[in-house]
C-alpha cells in the first residue's frame, strides 16, 4: 500500500461491507507529539469475540470466496514500522472502531496521501451511507459531514457530478491552505 489514504479506503470497505450507515473518519497530524493518528469508526454489526481473536492474521477473512483478509493486518504492520500499533474497540452489534497511530516523522512513515480522492469514492459509491471526515493538524481543524450537506441539497443527489467536484474542491482547497501554513 502506497499511502495512508489507501489503507483508509480499505478499512471503510470493511465498514461498508459489515452494513453501517454512518462511517467516521478521522486523521490527526500532531506535529508537536511526533504523532500521526488515523481513526475509522462505524456502526456497523461489530465482530464477534472469534472474529476479533483471529483479525489480525492475514489468513482470515469472512469474505466468500477469498482466503485473505489483509487490510487490517497490513495497516497494523505499517504502524509497527514505524513506532506505532493498531488497536480495535469492537462488539457484536456495537460498531467499530479502528485507531492507528505512527511516528509521524518515522522515515519509513507513509505519506498521507490523496485523502480527497479516498473520500470522493466513498461518497460517490455510497451515497446513502453518511460520512463524517475530521482532520487536524495542530490546532487546525476540518470538518466535512455529509449528513448535513444532504440536508441542504434537497432533491439533488450527493453524488451528482456538480456536488461531488464542489466537495473535492473544498477538501483540496484545504489541505492546500494549511500545507502553506505549516511552511
Ligand atoms: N468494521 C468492521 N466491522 C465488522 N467486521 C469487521 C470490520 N473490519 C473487519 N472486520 C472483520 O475482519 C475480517 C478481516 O478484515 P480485513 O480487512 O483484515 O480483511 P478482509 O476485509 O476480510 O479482506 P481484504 O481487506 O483483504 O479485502 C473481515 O473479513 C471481517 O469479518
Ligand atoms: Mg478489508
Amino acid at each position: 500500500m502506497k499511502d495512508l489514504s489507501l489503507h483508509i479506503l480499505d478499512i471503510a470497505e470493511n465498514s461498508i461491507n459489515a452494513g453501517a450507515t454512518e462511517i467516521r473518519i478521522k486523521t490527526v497530524e500532531d506535529t508537536r507529539k511526533n504523532v500521526l493518528q488515523l481513526e475509522v469508526s462505524d456502526n456497523g454489526k461489530g465482530m464477534d469475540e472469534e472474529t476479533l481473536k483471529n483479525v489480525r492474521d492475514p489468513f482470515f477473512t469472512t469474505k466468500a470466496c477469498k482466503r485473505t483478509g489483509l487490510g487490517i493486518p497490513l495497516l497494523a504492520q505499517s504502524a509497527k514500522e514505524c513506532n506505532g500499533a493498531l488497536t480495535i474497540k469492537t462488539g457484536k452489534g456495537e460498531g467499530t472502531t479502528i485507531n492507528v497511530y505512527f511516528q509521524y516523522d518515522h522515515i519509513d512513515r507513509k505519506p498521507l496521501g490523496d485523502i480527497g480522492t479516498t473520500l470522493i469514492v466513498l461518497i460517490a459509491s455510497k451515497p446513502d451511507i453518511d460520512f463524517i471526515y475530521e482532520h487536524r493538524r495542530n490546532d487546525d481543524s476540518y470538518l466535512l459531514n455529509t449528513a448535513d450537506i444532504k440536508k441542504e441539497l434537497g432533491d439533488v443527489p450527493i453524488n451528482s457530478p456538480e456536488v461531488i467536484r464542489i466537495i473535492k474542491d473544498d477538501i483540496s482547497a484545504w489541505i492546500i491552505d494549511t500545507n502553506n501554513m505549516i511552511q
